[in-house]
């Protein structure tokens, strides 16, 4: 675990977490969308640092994510790269900007070229299979999301647990290792019971990244300003306040990363 002055260290690559996944080393993720929040993350020791189209909801004050623009992923990505020196750089492709693989790839190249990426993430199971494959046979490192996928939440009516049930978790095991066999270069699964996301971790070669998905992942992911205590409305369960008695937002970040190294967070009742 690390902590401190990043200006020494070799930045984090996907063989970085894909040897902490062999060695069995927590990975620690959270969301950021600007410069100066980035540094502090790299600072606290964070190794995966996501600029999610969550930004929509709790930077724009939109009420889905569905309303974010790639032109806006790319401005804030851009901003998180210029205060990222250590952590690995992943941006969403947002809402409507990969229905095709040739749109996927031009949005990818934008989120890559003019934002700073080093991985893009996309929601949807086994769908995007064809996608994932077009992506990562041109040099385009794929995280898929599964599970519970925030673009879909107009047809799922609300952010609900998803793989409850027999049939659920059949086809959210298939998809993921269709996935990983299509060259997604990491699994992340939102909102997923435990026992479940343990299993596809155990099955599949790449690190999971985990939120709401229990201690069994390889790594955990949660919203930044979640975990400050600042988000709009209720803090989702599968989440925790850090600043709260830590005093800093350095403590605080220093406070998660310890927690997941520990393996102290998630707790049983932030699991499903
Ligand atoms: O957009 C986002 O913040 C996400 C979360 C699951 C981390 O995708």
């Amino acid at each position: 675990m690390y902590s401190g002055d990043v200006s020494s260290l070799r930045p984090i690559t996907l063989d970085t977490l894909r040897r902490m996944k062999v060695e069995g080393e927590k990975i620690v993720s959270l969301t950021a969308y600007d410069a100066s929040f980035a540094a502090q993350m790299d600072a606290a020791g964070v190794e995966w640092v996501l600029v999610g189209d969550s930004l929509g909801m709790v930077v724009e004050g939109f009420e889905s994510t569905l309303p974010v623009t790639l032109d806006t992923m790319v401005h804030h990505t851009r901003a998180v790269a210029r205060g990222l020196r250590r952590g690995l750089l992943v941006a969403d492709l947002p809402f409507g900007t990969c229905n095709t693989p040739e749109q996927a790839m031009q949005s990818a190249v934008r989120l890559m070229q003019d934002g700073g990426a080093r991985m893009i993430k996309l929601e949807g199971g086994a769908l995007q299979v064809e996608l994932v494959a077009y992506l990562t046979a041109r040099g385009v490192p794929v995280c898929a999301h599964i599970g519970l996928q925030p673009q879909f939440v107009h047809k799922l009516g609300g952010y609900k647990v998803q793989g409850r049930g027999a049939e659920q978790a059949a086809t959210m095991r298939r998809d993921a290792e269709a996935l990983v066999a299509a060259g997604a270069d990491m699994l992340l699964l939102e909102c997923v019971p435990a026992t479940l996301a343990t299993e596809i971790t155990a099955a599949v070669p790449v690190p999971v990244i985990g939120i709401g998905a229990g201690a069994g992942v390889d790594g955990q992911v949660l919203v930044l300003y979640d975990i400050l205590g600042i988000s709009i409305g209720k803090r989702p369960r599968f989440s925790k306040d850090f600043l709260t008695g830590t005093g800093s937002i350095a403590a605080a970040l220093q406070s998660y990363v310890r927690a997941v190294k520990q393996g102290e967070f998630p707790a049983a009742e932030h699991t499903f």
